[in-house]
């Protein structure tokens, strides 16, 4: 089994799913090869009564009683922490200023228990932030020590190529890591996904990646479940006419690898030189996670699923 190509994602962790299942899964992600952890420095802060504490944390008791910092490459990040607690929503957000991101990084430290996270995620925009504001703290965490890359997190492609080249201009660690909701199907036009923050994948921004050697580390790939599951409609942002023949030929090749739908798009995404982010919250939902990284799309079966419907 290898799992190095997946990162977990651990909203859950140390809430719904308890103490001992996170440790759990969390062994079987490694053992498996894993290495990429998705955390944020507010999960999940939207569930009434949590704090958005709770996965830094939960992976933070992990990493202590395991004694294995050095294995993991942890990745969290800053920006959409309420400062008002109990709020739910994104309206008092922590933001991207100088001194958001200063008080932030030491709190994730702190929770996650070490001195330094590998890639630091801001994880939404802030316009009322200079972007030169938040590129020099995000620089001078690096030369602390307290981070090694840079990533940003829901941007459309304009803001991110702006970054980069405010970062360049003054020699500062660049935004290396993209993360943004993609999957398989391709929303409608013009549709937005129902959960406050999230922003999907364009064509523009996957031609700068393609472009830039930017990294993409994708989420909400499996929809919540939807590929598969009956409880879980697939988002209304999905629904259109390609929709039906993307599932059909996504079946279709499943059938034919032995493989299922889950795992050809996590493949699918893997082929296309993404990291996709699973959030699983049982050992059955990481074993076919990590099933995925085994199946090989040969040129023919990617470029089915590559048509375009
Ligand atoms: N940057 C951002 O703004 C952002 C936003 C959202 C998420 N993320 C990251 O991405 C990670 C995953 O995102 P997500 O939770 O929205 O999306 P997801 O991975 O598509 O959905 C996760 C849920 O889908 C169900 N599931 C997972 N594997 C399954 C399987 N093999 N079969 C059936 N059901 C399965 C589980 O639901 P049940 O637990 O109910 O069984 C699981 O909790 C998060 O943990 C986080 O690290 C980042």
């Amino acid at each position: 089994m290898n799992a190095t190509k997946i990162a977990l994602g651990t909203i859950p962790f140390g809430t719904t799913v308890s103490e001992k299942d996170t440790f759990a899964i969390l062994d079987r992600f490694v053992e498996a090869g894993g290495t990429m952890l998705d955390t944020a420095d507010n999960y999940p802060f939207w569930v009434e009564g949590r704090t958005g504490d709770e996965s830094e944390t939960a992976i933070g008791s992990w990493l202590a009683a395991r004694g294995n910092r050095d294995q993991v490459f942890l990745s969290t990040k800053v920006g959409a922490r309420p400062t008002v607690p109990g709020d739910t929503t994104l309206a008092s957000a922590e933001g991207l200023s100088a001194a958001a991101i200063g008080t932030a990084i030491e709190g994730s430290l702190r929770r996650l228990g070490t001195d330094h996270v590998d890639l630091y995620w801001s994880h939404i925009e802030d316009r009322s932030v200079p972007l030169e504001e938040t590129l020099a703290a995000f620089d001078e965490l690096a030369r602390e020590g307290k981070i090694r890359h840079a990533g940003a997190s829901n941007l459309p492609a304009w803001r991110l190529e702006r970054a980069r080249n405010v970062s360049a201009a003054n020699g500062w660690l660049p935004y290396t890591h993209l993360q943004l909701r993609h999957t398989y199907l391709r929303p409608r036009p013009y549709t937005r996904p129902a959960e406050a923050g999230h922003t999907l994948t364009t064509d523009d921004h996957l031609e700068y990646l393609r472009e830039e050697g930017v990294t993409l580390w994708a989420y909400n790939t499996l929809m919540f479940g939807a590929y598969t599951r009956e409880d879980r409609p697939i988002p209304e942002i999905y629904d259109h006419s390609g929709t039906t023949r993307r599932l059909a030929v996504l079946h279709e090749v499943a059938r034919e690898l032995g493989a299922t739908p889950n795992q050809v798009v996590l493949a699918w995404l893997m082929a296309d030189g993404h990291v996709p982010i699973v959030g699983v919250s049982t050992m059955a939902q990481l074993d076919e996670a990590i099933g995925a990284a085994e199946l090989k799309l040969e040129n023919e079966l990617k470029a089915r699923l590559d048509a375009p419907c």
